[in-house]
């Protein structure tokens, strides 16, 4: 590929490059669908992501590591990936297996996913694991009160879209801390897509205009939290987070290292550039495109690639030859 340089703004070539990187993890991973172990699934996906990263004309730091909340195995915090001396020089946060517990089971919507930015221009969360989100689609941005009641974030969102709160459809991760929040969504009269795991997915769907996702609201992974502010950013729509512990553990470490869980941050201060790269690669099918195929002559992965000004997405499928299977 020609060699790249630092510029304002994200270039697709070089997306179609980092797409290599989860297309690697998501085919080691692949092998490890349905078999109810998810730390051996992320390790696959870390070290083939780890490999595929060093092919880059790139260096990058590992801003965002996994595994921290799951003590799984991780791409750690501070790893240096790549070719020292390139020009492109990276803040990378990584989710090599973004849904581990959906892959051990054998469900939908699990994949590998990376977004970088240049180097220092990543929000670093410390020791926070959870983070409180909202993200919806670009007519939104900067309308939304993150501390207002959730009837009336729907309200203003039914209004910029045009549409009756009875017609939105918001993504919520299923999880006992969510009870009230989706009690409160189906009061406003609104429809809840509850899913057990995957929030960069359901992020992603909320600023993507006709996925049958208007919004994505509740507690999450920070790292998702990031990830999805990356994609977001670049997709110009709305994404706001607010640092959330929830262990008992976290809340004394976010405490102790003086963070402030009240202040939400809007897209642009947790990747403060455009020059941002975001690559999803499915590993079992989800709502966005499709999981890895293997068949006799080799497999075939699907990525969805956002870069560029005004947030250019493709989704590309490859057919990765028989001699390229592991
Ligand atoms: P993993 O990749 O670690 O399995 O994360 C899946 C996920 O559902 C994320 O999408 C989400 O942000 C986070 O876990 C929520 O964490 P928890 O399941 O601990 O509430």
């Amino acid at each position: 590929m020609p060699v790249l340089t630092q510029t304002a703004r994200s270039d697709p070539a070089f997306a179609y490059a980092l797409r290599r990187v989860t297309e690697a993890a998501a085919r080691a991973a692949f092998d490890w669908i349905g078999r109810g172990d998810k730390i051996e699934a992320d390790l696959a996906g870390v070290d083939a992501m780890r490999r595929a990263f060093d092919d880059l004309p790139a260096r990058g730091v590992v801003v965002i590591g996994e595994g921290q909340k799951d003590q799984a195995p991780e791409l750690y915090k501070g790893e240096e990936l790549g070719d020292p001396a390139a020009a492109l020089q990276f803040d990378i946060a990584v989710d090599p297996v973004e849904g581990t517990s959906y892959l051990a089971k054998g469900m939908t919507n699990a994949m590998a996913v990376i977004a970088m930015a240049p180097r220092g221009t990543l929000f670093d969360p410390g020791p926070a694991f959870y983070m409180e989100k909202f993200a919806g689609p670009s007519e939104v941005r900067g309308k939304i009160d993150p501390e207002a009641p959730v009837a009336d974030k729907l309200a203003m969102l039914g209004k910029a879209l045009g549409r009756r709160v009875s017609d939105l459809t918001v993504y919520v991760l299923e999880k006992p801390r969510h009870k009230e929040l989706v009690a409160r969504i189906y009061a406003a009269g609104a429809r809840v897509a509850l899913y057990p795991a995957g929030d960069v997915a359901g992020a992603l769907m909320a600023a993507i205009p006709d996925s049958g996702i208007d919004a994505l609201i509740g507690t999450g992974g920070t790292p998702e939290g990031v990830i999805s502010a990356c994609a977001i950013r670049l997709l110009g729509g709305e994404f706001l987070g607010r640092l959330d512990p929830q262990l008992p553990s976290e809340i004394v470490a976010v405490r102790e290292a003086g963070l402030d869980t009240r202040r939400w941050y809007a897209a642009d201060e947790l990747v403060r550039s455009n020059e941002a790269y975001f690559c999803a690669t499915g590993i079992t099918t989800g709502l966005l495109f499709e999981g890895v195929e293997r068949t006799r002559s080799g497999e075939r992965t699907q990525t969805l690639m956002i870069s560029g000004p005004g947030g250019e997405r493709q989704i590309l499928t490859t057919w990765h030859p028989r001699s390229t299977v592991h």
